[in-house]
């Protein structure tokens, strides 16, 4: 079975030109068992439309924090604890920036600041965004406070420039989410810990031990004939 069966993902779509390869990415996660559900950001809505995400996600899709009707059915802190996973693909420059700051100006921003589980963004831009100081400082601070990130990849862009800054593909995006979710390979494993040298006793008085592992992590010089029993 998929790691992904039954799986919540709330996906935060964007404004940047590879928004579309978000409907791939809702259709592989729909073919592995998860459920989608999707925020668009005013810019996202640009590129992608509210029906074509609807339509695959078999879903509502959120756009607004002022919507009250959908606010009473479902409020965005909700919408940001009911899910087990927060995909950000597209994630802006911008995005990026709103989240680093903390700022929840709109209702992307406002369910990726509410909510308690783990974040994965597909950063996409353009090259020089990409580089650029400010994004890079974003993304070590959102790094810090545990954010996920796949990608991005490097090549030709929308723009006609080339480099670092294209969004990874769908595929690697379903990768890094079936990553998250597959059971870790230490799980169940009963470990011991210990510390301190290895001293086998000889008798009740005497012990052999061992330099190479008596935790200073130096090595030691050779016992002298004199520590010979
Ligand atoms: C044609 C076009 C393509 C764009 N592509 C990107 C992009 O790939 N990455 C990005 O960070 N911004 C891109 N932008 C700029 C964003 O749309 C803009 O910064 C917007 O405010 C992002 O808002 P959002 O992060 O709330 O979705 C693009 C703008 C235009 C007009």
């Amino acid at each position: 079975m998929s790691a992904l069966a039954g799986k919540r993902i709330l996906l935060v779509i964007a404004g940047g030109i590879a928004a579309y390869k978000c409907l791939e990415l809702i259709r592989r996660l729909r073919e592995q068992g998860a459920s989608v559900r999707c925020i668009l950001t005013a810019a996202g809505a640009a590129f992608v439309t509210p029906l074509s995400l609807e339509a695959l996600s078999e879903d509502k899709v959120y756009t607004d924090l002022f919507a009250l009707g959908r606010e009473s059915e479902m409020g965005h802190i909700q919408l940001s604890r009911d899910a087990d996973l927060v995909v950000v693909a597209p994630a802006t420059a911008n995005i990026l920036a709103r989240m680093a700051a903390g700022i929840a100006d709109d209702l992307a921003t406002t369910a990726l600041l509410a909510t308690d589980k783990p974040v994965l963004a597909a950063p996409a831009m353009n090259v020089r965004m990409w580089e650029h100081p400010a994004t890079q400082a974003n993304l070590a601070t959102l790094r810090t406070r545990g954010l996920l990130t796949v990608g991005p990849d490097q090549g030709d862009m929308a723009c006609g420039e080339w480099g670092y800054g294209r969004m990874a593909e769908p595929a690697a995006i379903l990768a890094a989410i079936e990553a998250h979710f597959a059971p870790r390979r230490l799980a169940g494993v009963r470990a011991l810990v210990t510390s301190g040298p290895t001293r086998e006793p000889i008798d009740p008085v005497r012990y052999i031990s061992n330099h190479s592992s008596d935790g200073r992590g130096t090595p030691s010089p050779l016992p002298s004939p004199a520590w010979v029993p």
